[in-house]
Order: C-alpha cells, then sequence, then structure tokens
C-alpha cells in the first residue's frame, strides 16, 4: 500500500492508495474503533456497487455500522437535506465520538464532510472517493460544503477527514465521461506542478482513459494526490499557493455556467478554459511557443465536447460576475513553463477575449 501523509500538526492524515483496498477496509479500520457508531455516507447506485458489502465487511469485523442515503446528484449538496439528517444520526444514536465514511465522488465528499464539520460541532471522518476526480481532488484538502439557489458552495467548511482511501478498483463501474472529464484535473497537476508527470500522462493518454493500465494509473493518481496534499499544507485555507489550483478555472467556471452541466462537465471546462490561459501565457510572452503547443496538442487529445457556438462578451461577464475578480482586476493564473505558474492581475479584457475566441 502506498501511503502519502498531510502534514497538518494535529490535523494530519494519510492518504493510502492500493488497487483492492476497499475489502481490506474493515481490518485497515479497526484500530480506529474503539466501540463508536459508525456512519456510511452515500448515494443509491454507489451504495448497490459498494457500500453494502462495505457495511456487511464493518458488521461482521465488529463495526457498530449505519447507513445514511443521500439523493441522487448534487441535490445531496442541499442545505434542505442537512435538516433530515442530523435527525437521523441523533436517532441511529450518533454522538461526538461517531465515525463517518463518506463513500462516492465529490458530491458525497462534500456533503458528507460538512456534516462531519457541524454535528456535535464536528466529528472524525474519513473519505473513501468513488470518482477519479474525487481521488486527484475534492478528496483531499478539507473543503467540504452544500450549495444555495444562488450559487454552488456558498456555506462550507474546512475539516480535515481522518484519513482517505483510494481504491482503483471502484472506476471500473464509472461512465467513461467522468473520467475524461477528471483528466482535465489531472493535466492541471502536470501543467502547474510537474513537467514529467504531464508528460507521462501525454504519452499514456488513452491506456488511462481506459483504465488499461492500472500500476500507470496508481502512480499518476498517487503523484496528482501528493501534489494537491503539498499545496494544501502549504495553505490550508487558500491564502496563497493554493490559488494555483484555480489554473484553467476562472474561464473553465465561467464555460461551465454558460453552458450547463449537460453540454460540459467541469473537468471539461476546466480543460478548455486552461487551453485558454495557455494562449494568454503564450500571448503575454510568459510561455514558449513550443510549451504552449505540448499543452494545447495534449488537451486536444482529450475526447471533449465540441464547444457550441458562443459570444466571448457574454463569457467575460460571467467571469467578471465570478469571485475571483478584486478591484476590478481579473487574476489569472497563467503558465511559465510546464510545471511552473505565474498569477498575473494585469491581464486586459481584450486579450481574454481573444483567447477564447481561439477556442
Ligand atoms: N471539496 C473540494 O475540494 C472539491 C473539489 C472539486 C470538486 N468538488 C465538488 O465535487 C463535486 C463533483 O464531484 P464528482 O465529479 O466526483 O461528481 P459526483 O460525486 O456527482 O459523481 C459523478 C456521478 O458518478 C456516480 N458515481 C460515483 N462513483 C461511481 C462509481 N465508482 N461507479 C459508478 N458511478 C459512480 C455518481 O453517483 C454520480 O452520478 C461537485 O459538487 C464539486 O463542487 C469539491
Ligand atoms: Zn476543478
Amino acid at each position: 500500500m502506498q501511503t502519502i501523509s498531510v502534514p497538518l500538526q494535529n490535523r494530519s492524515y494519510p492518504i493510502w492508495i492500493e488497487k483492492g483496498l476497499l475489502i481490506k477496509l474493515p481490518e485497515l479500520l479497526k484500530p480506529m474503533n474503539q466501540g463508536q457508531k459508525w456512519v456510511i455516507f452515500s448515494q443509491n447506485e454507489i451504495i448497490s456497487l459498494y457500500g453494502n458489502s462495505l457495511y456487511k465487511g464493518l458488521k461482521s469485523t465488529g463495526f457498530q455500522v449505519e447507513l445514511v442515503v443521500f439523493p441522487d446528484g448534487e441535490k445531496a449538496k442541499s442545505l434542505n437535506e442537512l435538516e433530515g439528517i442530523f435527525s437521523q444520526l441523533i436517532g441511529m444514536g450518533c454522538d461526538r465520538s461517531s465515525t463517518f465514511l463518506a463513500l462516492g465522488g465529490g458530491v458525497v465528499g462534500d456533503a458528507t464532510g460538512f456534516i462531519a464539520a457541524s454535528f456535535m460541532r464536528g466529528v472524525d471522518y474519513i473519505q473513501i472517493p468513488t470518482t477519479l476526480l474525487a481521488m486527484v481532488d475534492s478528496s483531499i484538502g478539507g473543503k467540504t460544503g452544500v450549495n444555495l439557489l444562488d450559487g454552488k458552495n456558498l456555506v462550507g467548511a474546512i475539516w480535515q477527514p481522518k484519513a482517505v482511501v483510494i481504491d482503483i478498483e471502484l472506476l471500473k463501474s464509472l461512465q467513461e465521461r467522468e473520467i475524461i472529464s477528471a483528466m482535465g484535473e489531472v493535466l492541471k497537476y502536470g501543467a502547474i506542478l510537474d513537467r514529467n508527470l504531464f508528460e507521462v500522462v501525454a504519452e499514456n493518454l488513452n491506456d488511462i482513459l481506459n483504465l488499461s493500465k492500472p500500476e500507470l494509473l496508481t502512480e499518476v493518481i498517487g503523484r496528482c494526490a501528493k501534489l494537491k496534499a503539498d499545496v494544501v499544507v502549504e495553505d490550508e485555507r487558500e491564502g496563497g499557493k493554493r490559488r494555483i489550483l484555480n489554473f484553467g478555472h476562472t474561464i473553465g467556471h465561467a464555460l461551465e455556467t454558460h453552458f450547463g452541466f449537460e453540454t460540459l462537465r467541469h473537468g471539461e471546462a476546466v480543460a478548455y478554459g486552461m487551453l485558454a490561459a495557455g494562449k494568454l501565457s503564450n500571448e503575454d510572452g510568459r510561455l514558449e511557443i513550443e510549451d504552449f503547443e505540448l499543452l494545447q496538442t495534449t488537451i486536444k487529445k482529450l475526447p471533449l465536447p465540441k464547444l457550441p457556438e458562443f459570444d466571448a462578451e457574454n463569457i467575460l461577464k460571467i467571469i467578471q460576475r465570478d469571485k475571483k475578480v478584486k478591484d476590478r482586476k481579473i487574476n489569472f493564473v497563467l503558465l511559465e513553463a510546464i510545471g511552473k505558474t505565474v498569477i498575473v492581475d494585469s491581464i486586459e479584457k481584450e486579450s481574454i477575449i481573444k483567447a477564447m475566441e481561439s477556442l
């Protein structure tokens, strides 16, 4: 088993990575079982795929275990859901000593993390990510939260898990589009922090997408998880360094908002956002053409949905509304090379429009 540590003083935790780890989880968690209530939080499809056997495994290993079922989809991350769930937890006899298990993608992870952060003023929880996006991104770093009608992730807390458990076997049941979308984030880690990772992923893109090289996939997920963990350790509350993780997200978020979930998934939007940010970096004289071309050819190898016609002025308006706009200046994470970033706030609107028109 590969272990990556996230050293955050008394909030430190391990990220465990191994193919087939879920089956071994009851044994692995045994030392943490002091007879408290354990609650698996998940969604129906994931429960029938993995939740039921985890429940049985824990039970037969002596855990007192319960199950909480979220609604399907992003609806699980809703403030409305919480009151009922808190009452359910009280009814189950949960208390300050309980341990929660988030079995699912980013939706389940974010909602469970927030419930763990606020139930009885904070209980322990463990992330068991079941999507590639959750494995490389959302399960690490302690950002938890739910959505309001006014927007996503508007209510939340930073609450670190006690462990993150990554088993790539779980990806076999995931829709291919979810894998492709998460590859946007995987390429992002390489682009901002690790040129060699970017090259390895670029050279093996198809094998990674169709999960045909488990060892390589495990290595890539581990490297992404380590990069995210290191950034979080340096800047837990996103005051500085953590902002580089927003590479591709300024334009990406705006495209995502404009086109909606059916047309463009988050990671697909980020992939387009990285193309535009790469173009801006090159036009701004910061990124050599060779590196821009490597970025561009690699992203274009991903089977992304074609962008429908759009008016770049409209996307710019969304960017300006976005929280990243301070003092009318638009903060942009640009590249100086593949693997090296710079944060710039002096980008002209015209350049942004031009970069979007090149998509
Ligand atoms: N906390 C953070 O730092 C952070 C970072 C990025 C994204 N997020 C959040 O993460 C969420 C997106 O997460 P996601 O992309 O994992 O989506 P998701 O959790 O909605 O999962 C995508 C779909 O795949 C299904 N699924 C999950 N695992 C499966 C499996 N192993 N087999 C078959 N189906 C499976 C789910 O039921 C769902 O329908 C968003 O709400 C976003 O805001 C949080
Ligand atoms: Zn993202």
